[in-house]
């Protein structure tokens, strides 16, 4: 070992062993190591109250080091060109300018390789020691015997750790050959799709608001592991004395107050809908735990302020230890947090005053009236998920508008109505009377798919986010570096994007999810799991834009089809919609019968009328997407004719005056020259930055 590594284990080993202090004492402090007798129930052992504790916090601690440090690779450090470790010479001539990691992003990367096969063991030990403490049996006897396989396949919680071990395995294993800005960023991607099933075993399910708390948790995990694995690896570099140490720490950071605020919000959202009553707070083991987090995290918020105050400014100039020797500290202080996170996941919270109804434990609210239009406009629902992502999704649009705006630039204002009318529309569904009756009737589910999959995305797709985006963003300050805009454009024009934005591949996704979803047994699947019914509208709404956006986008995309191809595409789809909502209609089995049976209304008519009627919205409600995209197509391609009229006539002109005939390169002239006015923009705008190094 190298004396520069010598530097990180001490530090390292402070902050497991203050985890590890944190932890016991929270167990301790919550009861929830102490034996239990529980009727029906064994106990089953200490080596499983204090295994599973144990092995959740390094699954927490791992899983947030790995994401750290792919975003060290893929984000932190800058991004370098010319020919890469174990790049041949024949690859280095044909991609000379070619991104590649540096040389401490491919080691990070190699490290996120380790960490993740540590996630992995951790998730799998959890998963044995949770079969162990949910069937109350010793470990051993669970290790030996079937239980194991059969939790797996048959419980939630069982499933969600199962992925989680796979994804870590798979992650562990592809981070050893990876090389690319880009593989490392889908390593990170497929790292951060892992964090989100293990917060599905803690306590959400039992909360007095289950949707709101599944989302909170799984938000609020999501900000906490780049948050704490970004500081860890960034204190690393710091130890380690390695080159880039302030544009790193400046990105973090910049990274770092967005999940501070995010942990914040969404950790008071998952208190709220465990402990209804505010005074449980200070009254219960669960609430006393919780208000230790609240003082840990404000403890972090200092850090973090005295970092943006004090050590940062001196690190930019060059004086790096008091960055370092804080970001020690607050990585044990984070350490202990996580420990402490772990203890309240495992206390019970309080029970609440009134046990919960079969209807109330699978919906997270009470069985509502009879359903009405007037109830269905009035008896709103918050979706926490989609509340959140209708405010990301409307606040970065406006910031880019108002940026445009305020260098002079102009942006249609039907775009940016064409945007927000797109989010009301998804607010519409998934906030108001819709969201709460959809998981009851299906004939509401499919007014609510239909919306997000076919109305939605068409106004989204017309406010051209791709291209305001890279209007907008600013180029990277380092040369040949990958910021924000650079990253949008690698994107757009990655291959990956060129096979699913072909208008075949498109189109398939967009009729075939349909018929994949509802005639298997992943409609029912998706209806009992609340993050699987997210992921099942976040889906309608992905396919719906991806479609719309082949149809009918502006944005810059790898494959334009000619107006007569969108018409046509536009025809030969929909009545695939059509054909489906007449097979709904015709059906004489109920889809999904064992959900609708445990939620039946004691109001309203038959399941099998019920799915009828959502069969005839399906294969009424596609004429209305047609109808607009048709009024859309025909401004564009009236818009486009014009435009074209005007350079064909510039050109007679042009030809006129020089008196010879018209020339055909005009528009790649006219095009290069704006490329041209755009690059000396670019320039002058770094320039006035004044940091090219
Ligand atoms: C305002 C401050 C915070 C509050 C109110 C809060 C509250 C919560 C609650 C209620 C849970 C769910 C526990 C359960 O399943 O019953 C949770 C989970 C968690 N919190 Fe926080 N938290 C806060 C800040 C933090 C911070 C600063 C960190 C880390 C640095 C953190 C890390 C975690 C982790 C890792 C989990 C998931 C634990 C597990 O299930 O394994 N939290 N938090």
């Amino acid at each position: 070992m190298n004396r520069a590594g010598l530097r990180v284990w001490p530090v390292a080993a402070g902050a497991v062993a203050a985890a590890a202090v944190v932890l016991v004492a929270g167990l301790l402090f919550g009861g929830s190591v102490t034996e239990k007798v529980i009727p029906g129930l064994g106990d089953p052992g200490a080596l499983t109250r204090w295994g599973l504790p144990a092995s959740r916090t390094a699954m927490d601690l791992l899983s947030a080091l790995t994401v750290g440090a792919l975003l060290a690779a893929a984000a932190f450090l800058p991004v370098e060109r010319g020919r890469g470790p174990g790049r041949t010479a024949k690859d280095a001539r044909s991609s000379q300018d070619a991104a590649r990691l540096s040389k401490d992003a491919v080691g990070y990367v190699h490290a996120a390789s380790w960490f993740a096969a540590g996630w992995a063991a951790a998730a799998a030990a959890t998963l044995v020691f949770t079969v162990a403490d949910v069937l109350g049996q010793p470990v051993q006897q669970v290790v030996t015997g079937s239980e194991l396989s059969s939790y797996v396949g048959s419980l939630p919680q069982g499933t969600a750790l199962m992925i989680v071990v796979l994804l870590a395995v798979v992650v562990a294993l592809l981070a050893r050959t990876t090389a690319t800005p880009a593989a490392a960023f889908g390593l990170l991607v497929m790292a951060g799709i892992a964090l989100l099933p293990a917060p599905l075993t803690g306590h959400s399910s039992s909360a007095a608001n289950h949707s709101v708390a599944t989302t909170g948790v799984a938000l609020h995990v999501a900000a906490v592991a780049p948050w704490v694995g970004g500081l860890a690896i960034v204190g690393a570099h710091a130890l380690l004395r390695r080159d880039r140490l302030p544009v790193m720490a400046e990105r973090f950071s910049r990274m770092a107050l967005w999940c501070f605020i995010t942990v914040g919000a969404s950790g008071m959202v998952n208190v709220i809908a465990r402990l209804p009553d505010p005074v449980e707070l200070v009254e219960t083991n669960y609430g006393r735990l919780a208000l230790g987090k609240i003082v840990f995290f404000c403890v972090l918020g200092w850090f973090g302020w005295w970092h943006r105050n004090r050590t940062l400014p001196a690190l930019a100039d060059r004086r790096p230890w008091s960055f370092t020797r804080f970001a020690s500290v607050e990585v044990a202080v984070m350490a202990a947090t996580m420990g402490l996170a772990v203890a309240l996941a495992r206390t019970a919270p309080p029970p609440p005053a009134t046990p919960d109804s079969a209807v109330k434990a699978l919906l997270g609210y009470e069985m509502p009236p009879e359903v009405t239009p007037a109830r269905l406009a009035t008896l709103w629902q918050f979706d926490l998920f989609f509340a959140v992502l209708a405010l990301v999704l409307g606040g970065l649009y406006l910031a880019a508008v108002v940026r445009l705006r305020g260098r002079g630039d102009s942006w249609p204002v039907w775009r940016t109505a064409a945007w927000f009318v797109g989010l009301l529309a998804m607010v519409a569904v998934t906030q108001t009377g819709v969201a709460k009756y959809a998981p009851i009737l299906f004939s509401v589910h499919m007014a609510q798919h239909m919306v997000l999959n076919m109305l939605t995305p068409i106004f989204l797709v017309v406010g051209a986010p791709v291209t305001l985006a890279l209007r907008a963003l600013k180029p990277a300050r380092i040369r040949g570096d990958r910021g924000p805009r650079e990253w949008l454009t690698a994107i757009v024009h990655s291959r990956y994007v060129a096979v699913i934005a072909h208008p075949a591949v498109a189109t398939i996704i967009f009729v075939a999810s349909l018929y994949v979803l509802y005639f298997t047994p992943l409609f029912e699947a998706a209806m009992r799991n609340h993050l699987g019914h997210i992921a099942m509208m976040v889906h309608f709404l992905a396919a719906g834009s991806l479609f719309f956006w082949v149809l009918l986008g502006v944005d810059p995309a790898p494959k334009k089809l000619p107006y007569p191809g969108r018409l046509l595409l536009l025809f030969v789809t929909m009545p695939f919609h059509a054909f489906f909502g007449i097979a709904l209609m015709n059906m004489s089995q109920a889809l999904a019968l064992g959900w609708y049976n445990s939620v039946d209304p004691p109001w309203g008519t038959t399941i099998l009328h019920d799915q009828q009627t959502g069969g005839a919205i399906a294969w009424a409600f596609g004429e209305i997407p047609t109808f607009i995209v048709l009024i859309v197509l025909a401004f564009q391609w009236y818009g486009d004719d014009q435009r074209q009229a005007r350079r064909l006539d510039r050109k007679a002109d042009r030809a006129a005056k020089s008196g010879g005939p018209p020339g055909d390169d005009d528009e790649l002239a006219a095009y290069n020259a704006r490329l041209a006015k755009l690059a000396e923009r670019d320039k002058a705008e770094a320039d006035k930055q004044g940091k090219r190094p």
